[in-house]
Formats: structure tokens, C-alpha cells, sequence
């Protein structure tokens, strides 16, 4: 069969290394099969996926039920990142030799447990060990306790207490200092402030082994989307302001952001219907997360090659896996891509089982139109 790709771009697939599945536990939000799905739809055919889960993944018992899992009802490549703490309680490791032989390719404190100093400096000396990747959550909750939103004009305006830029720059600053103390590397997942950029460059001047990682959301919205206490943009951390959007599209031009990753984060209608501060953060993104980055190179931040970069090679590098790739020889595992399809990004469209994107019923431009991995060809979206 011939496909016309034509004006297209095509792409290996995409790496996401900041995805929640939500499965086990929370099915209703999400599971492996729709998930997966909507990374499918989304370009992305590799996730790396949050251990949040109910239980949490914190045994080798956790890690080989999201794979076996994947394995079968899966539509892309499925990698397990373990629970830096057991039971979420952010004191005692988990066994992290047995959780990688299972098959974790990181840890993490992403979610609502985040690791303390001594926690966060013992995992990284532990993780060593095992050539493992440590995923920062970087927040420092004794500052943003409580917060719903950037603190602010608008926490006032709202009368909503405030995340302050400092709750991420002070977890971001202890990390970078245990990875220079440690010699093992880190990763600041979900970079979202203006502040924490010249920490960044101190650290590459220093030759601290660290990468950073931003989200869509980060360099595609402002604070403004919460008026109207709009729960859909309730995520942790909060959107910003404009400088700190100018600031995130900078840090990826200057190289100071390497990773771009969607945290992808589920959460049902009932969910988010309720009043602002008991619905909780996060927002979808997989199927947003290449028509949203693909901005970066139309505004002139970054070429296709480095957009490239940052949505594959690089997140692959920090979990330490071959990326898609589409030199000869390799499995073919490609999307096509049509960045310049417009449409509306209604509930149909979108493949996950919740909706709770800010986009939603927005228009978008760009989307996967053919994906391919092995001998399985899709072609999506032809709904559009
Ligand atoms: O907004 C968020 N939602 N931030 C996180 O770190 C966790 C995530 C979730 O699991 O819902």
C-alpha cells in the first residue's frame, strides 16, 4: 500500500518520559490500553510512566503487572519508572537493584510523596549503584503547601493560596548540588519558572551532570487560563506568567532545557467538576505535546532538528534506551506527521479515557497521521 506523505513530516516516534498511566489502580481515569492509545495517536510509541499508581510502584511485583500489561494490551512501548520511597511515605528506599531486574529504567518523587534532602541524596548515591535515572518532582512542599495556583496576581485575584517560584527553584538547587556531591546525574522533571534558569546555567558552567525537562503547557499558557477558577488548568506546577513562558521558550533555545515530555496526567469530568481547590492538578498531553512543540520551531526557538532532539534522542538518553530511530537497519517504529492539518481537538478526537486538557474543544494545528511500528501500520485521525 502506498501512503502520500506529501508536505508531511516524517519522524521516528517520539520518546515521553513523563507520562501517568494511572493503571493500576485508577482505572477510570486511565489504563495501559488507552493510554497507549493516546500516545499512539499522539506520535509518542515510547513512554516512560509515573509510579503514582494505586499501589504504588514500589515492588517488582507493581513493575512486571504495568509490563505483562503493556506487553498485551499496549499500543507503544511501555517503561516502568519505580518509586524512590516505599509506600509513598518519602523515608525508606525501595529496593531499587530488584525494581531495575523487574524493569524500571528510572525513579522518581513525581506525584504527591516528594523525597527530602537526605532521601533525595541517599537515592541518587543507591541509584549510582544500579545506573539508574533519577526523576526530581522538584518541589520543596514545606513551601508550596497548600497552593493551588502560581502565586500571585491571581492567587489574590482568586483568593487561592499560591505556589511560590521558590518551592521549585530550592528543590532544583538542592538536586543540582547532590548530583555535583554524588556524581550521579539528575533529571528536574516539569521545569516551569523563570527563576530557576540561571541555576541551570551555573550548573552546566560547573559541569554538574543534570538535565531538565519542561512541558507544553509551560511555554504554551499563562496563569490567565485559571480565571473563572478553570479547573482544566489546575497542574502542578502551576502555569506561570508571560516572562517565565519567555523564559522556558529561552532555556530550550540556550540548551539549558533539554527534554520536552507532556505529563501526561488523567483525571475524570467528575474529577475536575468539583470546586477549584479539591480538584486535582494535572492535565492530559500526549496527543498535544507534538502540535504544541512544533510552535517552538514555527516562532523560531528551535529548528526541526533540535525540536527533534528534545522530543526523542534526548529523553531516551536520560532512561538510558535506544531512541527510535530511522536509519536502515533499525525496526521501523515512525510516524508521519501533517504539520499543517487544523482542527478542533473535541472529546472524540482525543483517545484517553479523560479529558481534561485546557485545549479541549480548542483548535490545534498539526497531527499524526500514519504511525508505524514493526510490521503494524496505523492511520489515525481520520476523523479529522
Ligand atoms: O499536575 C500534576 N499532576 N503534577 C504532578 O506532579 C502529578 C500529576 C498527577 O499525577 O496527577
Amino acid at each position: 500500500k502506498v501512503f502520500w506523505a506529501e508536505e508531511k513530516w516524517v519522524l521516528p516516534g517520539l520518546v515521553d518520559i513523563h507520562v501517568h498511566l494511572r493503571d493500576p489502580g485508577q482505572e477510570w481515569k486511565e489504563d495501559i490500553e488507552t493510554g497507549t492509545k493516546a500516545a499512539l495517536y499522539g506520535g509518542v510509541l515510547r513512554v516512560a510512566c509515573m509510579p503514582n499508581t494505586v499501589p504504588p510502584n514500589d515492588t517488582p511485583e507493581i513493575t512486571s503487572y504495568i509490563l505483562k500489561k503493556a506487553e498485551e494490551k499496549g499500543y507503544v512501548k511501555v517503561y516502568p519508572i519505580g518509586c524512590i520511597t516505599k509506600g509513598q511515605k518519602g523515608e525508606e528506599l525501595t529496593e531499587f537493584g530488584r525494581l531495575k531486574e523487574a524493569g524500571i529504567v528510572a525513579v522518581s518523587d513525581d506525584g504527591k510523596w516528594v523525597a527530602n534532602s537526605e532521601v533525595m541524596k541517599r537515592a541518587l548515591l543507591y541509584a549510582k549503584q544500579f545506573n539508574l535515572a533519577v526523576i526530581s518532582h522538584c518541589e520543596d512542599p514545606t513551601l508550596s503547601q497548600g497552593g493551588q495556583i502560581n502565586e500571585g496576581f491571581f492567587s489574590a485575584k482568586l483568593g487561592l493560596k499560591g505556589i511560590p517560584w521558590s518551592a521549585e527553584v530550592a528543590a532544583v538547587v538542592r538536586d543540582l548540588l547532590l548530583a555535583k556531591e554524588t556524581g550521579q546525574p539528575v533529571h528536574l522533571a516539569h521545569l516551569s519558572c523563570k527563576e530557576v534558569i540561571p541555576f541551570l546555567r551555573w550548573a552546566k558552567e560547573e559541569d554538574i551532570p543534570f538535565t531538565a525537562e519542561t512541558c507544553p503547557h509551560y511555554f504554551s499558557l499563562t496563569e490567565k487560563e485559571v480565571e473563572g477558577y478553570n479547573t482544566l488548568a489546575k497542574v502542578n506546577p502551576p502555569l506561570r506568567k508571560e516572562e517565565d513562558v519567555l523564559a522556558i521558550k529561552e532555556a530550550l533555545k540556550e540548551g539549558l532545557i533539554q527534554v520536552i515530555a507532556s505529563d501526561h496526567a488523567p483525571h475524570s469530568v467528575l474529577e475536575k467538576e468539583i470546586e477549584f481547590s479539591l480538584a486535582p492538578p494535572g492535565m492530559i498531553g500526549l496527543q498535544t505535546l507534538l502540535p504544541l512543540s512544533l510552535n517552538l520551531v514555527k516562532e523560531g526557538w528551535l529548528n526541526p532538528l533540535k525540536l527533534t532532539e528534545c522530543l526523542i534522542t534526548n529523553p531516551a538518553k536520560v532512561i538510558n534506551v535506544e531512541p527510535p530511530s530511522l536509519k536502515p537497519g533499525k525496526k521501523a517504529e515512525f510516524i508521519v506527521f501533517d504539520p499543517n492539518k487544523t482542527y478542533v481537538l473535541g472529546p472524540d478526537i482525543i483517545q484517553s479515557k479523560s479529558k481534561n486538557t485546557p485545549f479541549l474543544n480548542k483548535e490545534l494545528k498539526g497531527i499524526t497521521v500514519l504511525a508505524v511500528i514493526g510490521e503494524k501500520i496505523w492511520e489515525l485521525n481520520w476523523a479529522v
